[in-house]
């Protein structure tokens, strides 16, 4: 999980899968010392790394099935993903996913150039598109289900079903 944040999305991945090891990068102490105090960060089992991504990125040798990313930086007006984030990050996230592995990135205005980013790494790509925010969250993978059979997985799965009638599903490459 690239950008823990207060740890919301490790939550839901915790409560989606909860034998998974979750290894969270943070860059921001304060962040993380606050999710600790006051939303029970460390009850959630993930592996907290306080550092810059790029950093990380640079010198972890592990493989995973699985690498969300969710970096943003700037106030909440000018919110934006990192400048070095497609150019850098992007090889550095194909080089660390598992063969058949899935990325999943968090945009708002970025979707296009982070799909042609993700295009060498990991395909076919889908984004889902949140009704009613500017999110438009893109995810690839080699085995990753056509956007038709990604809607009725996420149907059939209790806590998935509520939310899928917010979500637009588009096959992007
Ligand atoms: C949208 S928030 C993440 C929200 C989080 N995924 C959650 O579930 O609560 C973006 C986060 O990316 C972090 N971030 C931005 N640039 C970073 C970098 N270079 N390395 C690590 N974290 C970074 C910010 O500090 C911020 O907490």
């Amino acid at each position: 999980m690239l950008g823990l944040g207060g740890g919301s999305v490790a939550c839901a991945l915790r409560a989606l899968a909860p034998e998974v090891e979750i290894v969270g990068i943070e860059r921001d102490e304060v962040v993380v010392d606050a999710a600790r105090r006051h939303l029970d960060l460390d009850s959630l089992g993930v592996e907290i790394l306080v550092l810059d991504a790029r950093d990380y990125l640079a010198r972890e040798r592990r493989r995973f099935d699985l690498i969300i990313e969710d970096l943003f930086v700037g106030p909440s007006r000018s919110v934006r993903k990192p400048e070095w984030l497609l150019d850098e990050a992007y090889p550095a996230i194909g080089a660390r996913l598992r063969p058949g592995g899935i990325v999943s990135a968090n945009t708002i205005h970025e979707m296009p150039a982070l799909v042609r980013a993700l295009r060498p790494l990991a395909r076919p790509i889908v984004s889902l598109d949140v009704r009613g925010y500017w999110n438009r969250v893109v995810v690839g993978g080699r085995d990753l289900p056509a956007p038709r059979a990604l809607r009725r997985i996420m149907e059939r799965h209790p806590s998935l079903a509520p939310l899928v009638g917010q979500l637009a599903l588009r096959r992007r490459g």
